[in-house]
């Protein structure tokens, strides 16, 4: 009994040196719990033997981890796929768009790989306008996705679900499309020969002393090495790789030529040589690269926020974040009360309607483009013999009718805007669409929309958790602006941020394209709701939900099997992890092989 008093007595303190807030926060929790525990939606752990056939053992998940940082993976030796999924930026970069391998400036050498590995951002770095300061022969061509909860969005069976516009889905072969294209890891430059003279990649070379089978090949043409834009072929076996074509040019490797490198480097290095016996019982071979890479992918997964937290009865979320949540799964132009206030609904359920706050729908927003990108390019968006997914969709007999080509816009400027989901689906109707994106870690993925181009301060804030509130805080802003009304608006400038001027063809994303309320209706796109109006302590108090409230700190150490998913100081094959860019100081041959 006594003990019993004593308890209460110190609880009672306890809620009192809180003060009332503590009290107040138990309370309202318990009063939005109520009111939307009907509307909830609750993200389950991904269950490995669905999605990949099989849980992954811990071994095959540092395998994974490990290549994943190893910058073995491209021809150059300098970029992995983390020098653009970093652990310290929430497995995105942080870049608007970013630059593949051969590119220059930024962090360089084992210094600055180690100091990422200790979760230091920004050494030593000069810091161009997104931040990091690439320079590279071509930007690439959206913002760069996070790896985490991809494993929500994978789809075998439809082959949709990834990337900005959907048009991916199967992960084994996602994760070597990187390693298959030029520009992002396998590199546009001609074979280097070493100080001998010789080319190491050579038949009976020392890295080809015995052939490579490609499986997830894709159809080059033999005599010119040229890609057909055909992927899943026949295997190919691929012997070594010439100096010089049939026809006497320096030889750029292909998309199969890129893979059969990376597999003969790996397969000379013994750690790779070993682990993969083990794990596969197999030598080193694309498919079981493919394997390796995408069963880590797959547990990169935020679950634990203060949000689900919440859901299961913790006061986890504070006074302002639960607020936030409370408008969030409002409908515009409804009302909700909470805690003896009334707040307006802004509709986000409306479309981050999953348990990851994503979701597989797409809609537009008409959020504009990033002219650096080669997808905002006129030539290559309209162009159907050489453009960008130009030849799969002439491949597939039509293309999507978004740009309208001989409009005035097209013959003014070069710049036209992403045709988003319209790329995947081929359906006109989804031009300027993009994937709604999971808002779970967002505050980590600055900066935001497809092409990145939210970026609030950008440079000129070293602050980076408050560059990501400013940018996020645009984000709901721009969100709640709706669909503009042509007539209002008159003459364009392409420095704006936004599409503010709808009436122009084909350079905007057209005003009856946008649909701002509900991606599963395509009715009218109910512009009388908007603009919704909200003081800067409403849009905060949304901001602080989907900044805070959604985020899993520890998602960046700890993968959804117990995984260490960190930046590792050192790979198994010698070279400077994952994020150097010193401008091909790097042999071609790892360091740590048998040659
Ligand atoms: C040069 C930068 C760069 C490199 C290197 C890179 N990625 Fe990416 N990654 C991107 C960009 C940009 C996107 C989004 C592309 C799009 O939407 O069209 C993306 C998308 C993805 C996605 C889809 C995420 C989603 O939510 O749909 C996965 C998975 C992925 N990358 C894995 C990898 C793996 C594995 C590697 C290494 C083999 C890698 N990436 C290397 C830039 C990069
Ligand atoms: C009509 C569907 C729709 C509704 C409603 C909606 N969104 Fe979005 N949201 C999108 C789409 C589509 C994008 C991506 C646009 C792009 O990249 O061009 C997006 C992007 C975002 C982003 C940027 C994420 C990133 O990683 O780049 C945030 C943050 C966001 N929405 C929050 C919200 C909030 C908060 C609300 C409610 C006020 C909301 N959204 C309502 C469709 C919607």
């Amino acid at each position: 009994m006594k003990k019993c008093c004593t308890l209460l007595v110190i609880l009672f303190l306890q809620s009192c040196q809180f003060g009332q807030s503590s009290f107040e926060v138990s309370k309202t929790s318990e009063e939005v719990r109520m009111k939307l525990k009907e509307v909830l939606p609750v993200l389950e752990r991904p269950n490995y033997d669905v999605i990949l056939g099989r849980t992954p053992s811990q071994k095959e998940l540092e395998l994974g981890r490990l290549i994943f940082n190893d910058t073995i993976l491209s021809r150059n030796n300098d970029v992995s796929c983390a020098t653009c999924h970093l652990t310290n930026h929430g497995l995105a970069d942080g870049n608007a768009l970013n630059v593949g391998t051969l590119g220059q400036g930024g962090p360089s050498g084992d210094d600055v790989g180690s100091a990422f590995a200790e979760g230091v951002l920004s050494v030593s770095r000069s810091t161009g306008e997104d931040g990091f300061g690439f320079v590279g022969p071509t930007f690439f061509f959206r913002n760069t996705l996070s790896t985490v909860n991809v494993a929500y969005r994978v789809n075998e069976a439809t082959d949709n679900g990834l990337f900005h516009d959907g048009r991916f889905g199967r992960i084994h072969f996602q994760v070597l499309l990187p390693i298959h294209t030029n520009v992002e890891i396998c590199g546009t430059n001609p074979i280097v020969l070493n100080e001998k003279g010789e080319n190491i990649f050579a038949e009976g070379g020392p890295l080809f002393d015995k052939p490579v089978t490609i499986n997830h090949s894709n159809s080059n043409d033999d005599y010119t090495g040229q890609d057909t834009g055909k992927f899943h072929a026949q295997p190919q076996i691929i012997k070594g790789i010439p100096y010089k074509r049939k026809d006497g040019s320096i030889s750029i490797p292909n998309r199969n030529e890129c893979l059969a490198i990376l597999v003969a480097k790996m397969r000379k290095v013994p750690y790779y040589q070993k682990t993969f016996q083990e794990v596969y019982g197999e030598d080193v071979t694309d498919l079981n690269i493919g394997r390796a890479i995408s069963s880590f992918v797959m547990t990169h997964v935020a679950l634990n926020t203060p949000y689900d937290k919440f859901v299961k009865g913790e006061n986890s979320l504070d006074a302002s974040q639960l607020r936030g949540l409370a408008m969030f799964m409002t409908p515009i132009g409804k009302e909700i009360e909470v805690g003896g206030k009334k707040l307006k609904g802004v509709g986000c359920i409306n479309c981050h309607d999953k348990g990851t706050f994503g979701g597989n729908g797409f809609a537009s927003l008409g959020v504009r483009s990033d002219s650096r990108s080669p997808l905002s390019r006129t030539d290559f968006s309209t162009n159907r013999n050489n453009g960008f997914f130009s030849r799969p969709r002439v491949q597939r007999g039509y293309l999507p009718n978004c740009h309208v080509l001989g409009s005035s816009a097209l013959e003014t400027t070069s710049y036209v805007p992403d045709i988003g989901r319209a790329n995947g689906s081929f359906n006109s109707d989804d031009c300027f669409k993009f994937r709604i994106p999971p808002l779970r870690n967002v505050i980590e993925t600055y900066p935001y929309f497809h092409h990145g181009t939210e970026r609030a301060l950008g440079r000129n804030e070293s602050d980076f958790e408050k560059r990501s509130l400013l940018a996020l805080k645009n984000v709901v802003a721009y969100h709640l602006r709706g669909p503009i009304n042509p007539q209002l608006y008159s003459a364009y400038d392409v420095q704006k941020p936004f599409f503010d001027d709808l009436y122009q063809k084909d350079f905007l994303v057209p005003y009856y394209a946008q649909n701002f309320i509900d991606y599963k209706l395509k009715g009218p796109n109910h512009v009388d709701l908007f603009p919704v109006t909200l003081d800067d302590e409403a849009i905060n108090d949304v901001v602080n939900f989907i900044a805070y409230g959604l985020w899993d700190k520890s998602s960046m150490s700890k993968g959804a099997l117990g995984n260490d998913v960190s930046h590792p100081k050192k790979v198994p094959s010698g070279l400077s992890p994952s994020i150097t860019r010193d401008n091909g100081k790097q042999t071609e041959l790892p360091p740590n092989g048998k040659y």
